[in-house]
């Protein structure tokens, strides 16, 4: 099934409720939010008390990014946030198994992230245990930067492996996806569409969200 997750990266932050509001109205499945810690990646954005805030204003499901240095420790303050499905990144300080195993443990979902210079095999090990695999297609850190294309390879890898092993896992991609991406994405696998500034800088969201998904299901 093909999802769209909208980046509330490119949302209007002095707005949030009627941002979220919107979201749903136009047709998001779920809500991209990306945690920033300025240490992993060059950049800050929000912690668990702004998602704890966040969880007032919408029932969509609250898809978290972590582009953080040490997961282990902050995860169960996300899941006590109201986080459904917590990401990881594989490059991080923590040991991967065990902090997956802490999320799934608390009743979350779990997914790892792989950014662009890291191999689909790294994923391999732990496929069986997590929800979701995210393919970034650009370097982490800032919304509204240019779709790798060359990380299709990897999209396909990871398909391929998870069909192998007759698994359904969620292959998201985060980065650049807009009307002249996402159909590529898809073509290669991937089935959770992140994306930022396609959809909050369009003049008809919802027309934006049903085009992306449209195209998607196309491939
Ligand atoms: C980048 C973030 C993305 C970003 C996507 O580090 O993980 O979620 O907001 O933004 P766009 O869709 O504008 O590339
Ligand atoms: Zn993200």
């Amino acid at each position: 099934m093909n999802l769209i997750s909208p980046s509330i990266l490119s949302c209007d932050y002095s707005r949030m409720g009627e941002e979220f509001e919107d979201m749903k109205k136009c047709g998001a499945d779920w809500l991209h939010i990306d945690v920033m810690d300025g240490h992993f990646v060059p950049n800050i954005t929000l912690g668990a008390p702004i998602v704890k805030c966040m969880r007032k204003c919408s029932d969509l499901v609250f898809d978290v990014h972590l582009m953080i240095s040490d997961p282990i420790k902050y995860a169960p303050d996300f899941v006590k946030a109201g986080a459904d499905i917590i990401t990881f990144h594989i490059e991080s300080d923590c040991d991967t198994a065990e902090t997956v195993k802490l999320i799934k443990s608390s009743g979350c979902k779990a997914g790892i992230a792989v950014k662009p210079g890291t191999p689909a095999e790294a994923v391999f090990p732990y496929l069986g245990d997590i929800d979701m695999v995210l393919v970034m297609t650009v370097e982490p850190g800032f919304g509204g930067q240019s779709f790798m294309e060359d990380m299709m390879e990897k999209v396909t890898a990871v398909r391929k492996e998870c069909e192998r092993l007759s698994l359904d896992t969620d292959i998201q991609v985060d980065g650049g996806i807009s009307l002249k991406t996402v159909e590529k994405a898809a073509k290669a696998g991937a089935n959770v569409f992140v994306a930022g500034s396609a959809i909050f800088g369009a003049d008809d969201r919802k027309a934006m969200i049903t085009s992306l998904r449209e195209l998607a299901s196309r491939a």
